[in-house]
């Protein structure tokens, strides 16, 4: 049987080492709290890109698509997603010339790239000319698809200036020509759920020059 002293040293020790407890803890968790916050900043990165002639400093996660970055931190959503893993084509820009699905690149890859989107192109009162004929030839429905639609068209018209073949091009030693069969060829990434294709072609091929 403890004596009433021996209690109380007891109760003490006991006191004692449960604060000990709790500041090693504490450390512990605080330690945590700081590996965690410097793991999380090593998923953030630094991207500067010029999107649609206006230069942007971003901080984004480094599993940021560029459709993200584009939609997400600069709030330019005629960049549209549709299917979000390459399939459809509605996420369609034009980085450094060249159409990609912004869907499948990360922004941290396009460091001092220069991307055109949809906006980019031309704005109401100054469309570009493949916009203003998409309206003519009624070419989308929905228009969900439409933004992807005309970046792509737009490139494909200088892949076929730069002669660069398609796998329907006949004759590689002569300048491609702009026919409805490269048109559908090189558009076939670019899916309507609305079925406008002819419409499409329409618009593409007058704006280029040619008949349908
Ligand atoms: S959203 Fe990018 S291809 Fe469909
Ligand atoms: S216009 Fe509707 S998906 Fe193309």
């Amino acid at each position: 049987m403890q004596s009433p002293i021996q209690l109380e040293i007891s109760r003490r020790n006991l006191l004692i080492s449960s604060a000990a407890t709790i500041a090693v803890t504490g450390a512990a968790t605080g330690e945590a709290v700081a590996q965690g916050a410097r793991t999380s900043m090593q998923h953030m990165s630094k991207v500067s890109l010029s999107v649609n002639g206006e230069s942007y400093n971003l901080d984004v996660d480094n599993r940021t698509t560029l459709l993200d970055a584009l939609r997400e931190h600069l709030h330019l959503t005629g960049t549209k997603k549709g299917c979000d893993h390459g399939q459809c084509g509605a996420c369609t820009v034009i980085v450094d010339g060249r159409r990609i699905n912004s869907c499948l690149t990360l922004a941290v890859m396009h460091d001092g790239d220069e991307v055109i989107t949809i906006e980019g192109l031309g704005q109401p009162g100054a469309l570009h000319p493949l916009q203003a004929a998409f309206v003519k030839h009624d070419g989308f429905q929905c228009g969900y698809c439409t933004p992807g639609q005309i970046c792509s068209s737009v490139a494909v018209l200088e892949e076929i200036k730069a002669n660069i073949p398609s796998h329907v091009t006949g004759d590689l030693t002569t300048q491609a020509a702009v026919t409805p069969a490269e048109i559908r060829e090189r558009m076939s990434g670019n899916i309507c759920r609305c079925g406008a294709y002819s419409n499409i072609i329409d618009a593409i091929v007058e704006v280029a020059g040619t008949k349908a």
